[in-house]
């Protein structure tokens, strides 16, 4: 494949200062057995650790990124978190639209194309989710949930260097789930991403990397990363345990 795989673990809202301390020992002496150099690792911790991500991998090849971004630039948002912000704390990413904002905390498309458009705007990596649920895909609408997700994000990505951004595919029913989609259906959701990436004119959409996410573990994730749109991960339960990590960073290699 000519685009450089990417592997990002979303530590969702998981750990301390103590256990996060362990996890980025092991994560370190990990990855540097393995020199997987041609695989882009990325880590995001919940914010308030993302000062010592930059501690522990400050050194390393491993980056680290944010789970989530505001949609303004600065101002009287209480609570939330700016891509300067970011910037400052030495993260290379932001992760938007993960499924769980969207559903849980009621974040829209437009939302969340906002947020990509700063994150592009300012050079912040994105890392933009989209992904069906159970029902839009049994009731065969998946392609139209995904086309609108994916329509949303099109100004982001037309501003966006291709290296810093990603969109990861995550359906609904696969996240923490145990259940997993087939290479096969992760394909050909990956190609119509793509495919609908440049309908929109992003010239980019070729080397725009398309990670795949839902209960990624080192058993399955050989199969879906060998599919030709699948360009990687974003790994949620299975990246807080550090050998399964490295063994999925492994299997993107
Ligand atoms: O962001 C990660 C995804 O939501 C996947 O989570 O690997 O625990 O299924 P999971």
């Amino acid at each position: 494949k000519s685009r450089k795989p990417l592997v990002a673990g979303n530590w969702k809202m998981n750990g301390d200062i103590v256990t996060n301390e362990h996890l980025f020992t092991a994560l370190r002496s990990a990855l540097e057995r393995a020199s997987i150099s041609q695989v882009e690792v990325v880590i995001c911790p919940p914010f308030p650790y993302l000062g010592q991500a930059g501690a522990w991998l400050g050194d390393t090849g491993i980056a680290w990124g944010a789970q989530n971004v505001a949609a303004a630039p600065n101002g009287a948002l209480t609570g939330e978190v700016s891509v300067s912000m970011l910037l400052d704390l030495g993260c290379k990413w932001a992760i938007v639209g993960h499924s769980e904002r969207r559903t849980l905390l009621g974040e829209s498309s437009e939302l969340i194309g906002r947020k990509a458009e700063l994150c592009a705007a300012a050079g912040l990596g994105v890392i933009a989710c989209v992904g069906e649920t159970l029902a839009e895909r049994e009731a065969s609408h998946t392609d139209a949930v995904l086309a609108r997700q994916v329509d949303a994000l099109v100004p982001a990505l037309r501003a966006a260097d291709p290296a810093r951004a990603v969109v990861a595919y995550e359906p609904v029913w696969a996240i923490g789930t145990g259940r997993t989609a087939s290479p096969e259906m992760a394909q050909e959701a990956h190609a119509f991403i793509r495919a609908r990436m440049a309908d929109g004119g992003v010239a980019g959409a070729d080397a725009i990397r398309i990670v795949y996410g839902g209960s990624v573990k080192p058993a399955n994730a050989v199969t879906l990363f060998s599919m030709p749109d699948v360009d990687g991960g974003l790994i949620g339960g299975a990246s807080l345990v550090a050998d399964e990590f490295l063994n999925i960073c492994r299997a993107a290699a």
